[in-house]
């Protein structure tokens, strides 16, 4: 059996970003050293800050192109800004019309987000944007994001949507809290704010994600947190060991079709209870190497390249396979990593509105 992610991310930039969110635990260039110590890292150094070149892009995105139509989504981030990635509308228009991923997109706090790149990327064929908006006041959006703009922010999104709406883009919107004590007052509002301007019928919607702990790495975290995270993990281990039970899980990870492979999607393994990553979303770092999960920002272990090797190799090695053997067990929290990360209590009860 071939497990093929269905979500595919690839990190455009390592360690370099416009803003310093308390939340965010990466550690930046010029604050960290380039070579700073990173215990949880295979070699004990931080990942190289860089911007993934297009020659490395092209040559990783091409691997997957057998694989495009089951792929749902390709996403272009990972420990830093993209749009601090110049190349960032060409990557997208390469990943669509010579791969041809479905849709591609990327999270941002599009600070930077100028009416040149907006009408770029829009052009490039751009399917999804997730604004980070993580407030509804100035007050509020630059103490989670500082260094940068409030007014800036929202003029750059609206213009986004206001184009995509002229060219008629298929491109959504989903602007995106990551709701914590410092800005969950302001949801309902920031609701109704963002609904009046979206679309729904073009996909756009409001999110609202907890604030998670990337693995237990989020200093303050009891600060943040707006989630009794026990009683959360008592619901989701109630749920997940009811599922196991009933072998949702083991069905969900049997092949469908003649050719071995399973093609499972983000949400199917969220409903149930289990870590999506693992299953579905296979995560590369800018230099080519692969990551764990969504938590995995130092490069938990060597689990290969996607320049050198094939991805569907390495997303189906040992490395991953031990993982995914403990969660099919309800064995996960004797994982490293695993045991202390909230991601997938917060994925369990993420919102969705409008
Ligand atoms: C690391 S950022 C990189 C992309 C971009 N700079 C941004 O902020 O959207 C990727 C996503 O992680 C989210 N994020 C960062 N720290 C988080 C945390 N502790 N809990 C939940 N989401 C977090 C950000 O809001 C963003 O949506
Ligand atoms: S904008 Fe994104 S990458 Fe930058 S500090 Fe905030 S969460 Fe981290």
């Amino acid at each position: 059996m071939t497990y093929i992610p269905t979500h595919v991310q690839i990190e455009t930039v390592n360690r370099f970003c416009d803003a310093r969110c308390p939340m965010c635990t990466i550690k930046f260039v010029p604050d960290f050293a380039k070579d700073a110590p990173d215990e949880l890292s295979n070699t004990g150094q931080a990942r190289p800050a860089e911007i993934m070149s297009f020659e490395t892009f092209k040559s990783i995105t091409i691997k997957f192109k057998p694989y495009v139509d089951k792929i749902r989504f390709l996403s272009l981030h990972g420990c830093g800004e993209p749009l601090l990635d110049k190349n960032l509308p060409e990557k997208v228009k390469f990943a669509k019309q010579e791969v041809g991923f479905k849709e591609v997109g990327f999270t941002s706090n599009c600070s930077v987000l100028t009416e040149k790149m907006t009408i770029k990327l829009l052009e490039a064929g751009l399917n999804c944007i997730i604004p980070s908006i993580d407030g509804l006041t100035k007050e509020v959006l630059e103490a989670i994001r500082p260094r940068t703009n409030f007014e800036r922010t929202y003029k750059n999104v609206q213009f986004f949507i206001e184009q995509r709406d002229k060219l008629n883009a298929n491109c959504k919107v989903l602007i995106r809290m990551i709701r914590q004590q410092l800005n969950n007052h302001q949801w309902e509002d920031y609701n109704k704010y963002w609904r009046k301007l979206l679309s729904p019928e073009k996909g756009d919607d409001v999110l609202g994600l907890d604030v998670h702990n990337t693995g237990g790495k989020v200093e303050n975290f009891d600060k943040m947190k707006v989630n009794d995270y026990s009683s959360m993990e008592d619901e989701h281990e109630a749920h997940f060991t009811k599922e196991i039970k009933k072998g949702t899980f083991d069905k969900l990870v049997t092949p469908k079709n003649g050719d071995g492979n399973v093609y499972i999607k983000a949400h199917e393994v969220e409903d149930i209870g289990g870590c999506p990553d693992l299953f579905s979303r296979f995560s590369i770092f800018a230099s080519g190497d692969v990551a764990l999960c969504s938590a995995d920002q130092a490069e938990y272990y060597k689990l290969g390249n996607a320049i050198h090797e094939d991805p569907v190799k390495i997303f189906n090695n040992e490395g991953f396979n031990k993982y995914r053997d403990k969660w099919l067990s309800n064995d996960y929290k004797n994982l490293d990593y695993c045991r202390d990360c909230k991601i997938y209590l917060s994925r369990f009860h993420k919102t969705y509105v409008s």
